[in-house]
Formats: structure tokens, sequence, C-alpha cells
């Protein structure tokens, strides 16, 4: 099966976790654009959906799913998102897509966070992918000397030979080289430099489902 096949497989299998006449929470990336196609064919009602970033809203809008702002709602029944990476406690990477500032705020007011992944996604230790950070873009080359005195190396990402703007208008850097063995400690420590809007760690938001795209089928791990 083709890692394409394998998203499909995850991004359908996800509809059960749907619970009906509620919202659903909808992150960002190519798995879960294969959930928005099955959403937009699935026969399960829903109030509508909550997005985490401008690319999922134009999908959902142009498929016929309704889409309202955070703001409208209390809590969300389920947030089904993709990662960069996953270990065996639902601690994960986030943000390759850019989105992972949305993403963390519309997963903390969602009860369960299902992640839908394939199988290159599971890992033993965070810090394989190179962890996306969001900054205010006056304190990037600072956060960039911290990661480097931890150890890391740190790029700006870069789209069309500029600085790439994120949903929110900031910045953002990639971290390589670091191997993350206490996500909770970790996140809890970045997250407090100044001009840090958000690190890619996503350890207090993590998963409490992962479907895991394999040879095998979809696998159902709960943390
Ligand atoms: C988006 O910012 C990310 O957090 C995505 O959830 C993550 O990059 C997974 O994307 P893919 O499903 O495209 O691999």
């Amino acid at each position: 099966m083709t890692q394409d096949e394998l998203k499909a497989k995850v991004g359908l299998a996800a509809l059960e976790y749907l619970v009906p006449n509620e919202w659903v929470g909808v992150g960002t990336g190519s798995t879960v654009n294969k959930f928005i196609d099955a959403l937009a064919a699935s026969t399960t009602p829903i109030k509508g959906a909550v997005s985490s970033s401008q690319a999922s809203t134009q999908r959902m809008l142009a498929l016929g799913i309704k889409v309202v702002d955070l703001q409208q709602v209390e809590r969300l029944a389920v947030y089904i998102d993709g990662a960069d990476e996953i270990d065996g406690h639902g601690f994960m990477v986030k943000g390759g897509g850019a989105a992972l500032t949305r993403e963390k705020i519309v997963a903390a007011q969602a009860d369960q966070f299902v992640c839908i992944a394939d199988a290159s996604k599971k890992v033993s230790v965070l810090g394989r992918f190179p962890l996306p950070v969001e900054v205010i873009p006056m304190a990037a080359p600072e956060i960039m000397r911290r990661f480097v005195a931890m150890g890391g190396s740190a790029m700006l990402r870069m789209k069309d030979g500029h600085a790439l703007v994120t949903d929110n208008g900031q910045h953002l850097l990639d971290i390589q080289g670091l191997h993350i063995h206490d996500p909770l400690a970790f996140e809890n420590q970045v997250s407090q430099w100044p001009g840090v809007v958000t690190v890619g760690v996503f350890a207090h938001q993590r998963a409490h489902v992962c479907l895991l795209g394999t040879e095998a089928g979809v696998e159902t791990i709960r943390y």
C-alpha cells in the first residue's frame, strides 16, 4: 500500500469517532485532507466543524461542510488531526504544515484527540522530525541561540525566498538534532521563552487515540 492509501484508510476510520449532533475539530495536513473528504461523504449528522487552518477551512467549505469559528463553540466532542511524530504515550510533534498554534488551541477545547497517521510517524523518542516552533519574528535569533545551546540546530522556515508567514502573521523555526525524552517538561520550558508563540511538542494536548495506518490495516492505539 502507498503512504497515500494508508492516509486514506485512517482518514476514513476516524469517522467512527464523530459524535452525532456535536462539533468536530479538524486539523491540518495531507492525512486530515483524507478525513475531510470522508467527512463530506459521511451520513453522521454533526453540528459542523471548527478548523485549525485556512487550508482546512477552504477544503471543508468547498465540500459543503459547515465551518464555524472556535469562539462560537464552548467544547468540541472530538479533535481529529495528523502528526509528524507520535510516541508510545500519545505525545506528538506537530507543525510540519505550519498550523501548530491553531491546532494546539483547538485541541485544547476538545474532549478527545484522535491522531490519524501512517506507520512512518511512530517513534520511540520525539526529535527525528525537525521540531516546528512558531515565534514572534524579533525574538527569532535569541530563540535560535537557545536551541543551539541545547544541542540542536535551528533554521528559519522559508517559502518562495522569504520567511514563511503563518496564519497568525508570525515566523516558524525548525529545530533539528534534539532527542526529547521528557516532552511535558520540554513543552513547559520552551513555551516560557519570550517570543515563543507555540512549540510543536504536543504533550499537554497529547493524543488519546491513534489510528495508525499499517500494511496489516488500521491499528487502534489508546493512551
Ligand atoms: C500541520 O501543521 C501538522 O501538525 C500536521 O498535522 C502534520 O504535519 C501532519 O501532516 P501530514 O498528514 O501531511 O503528514
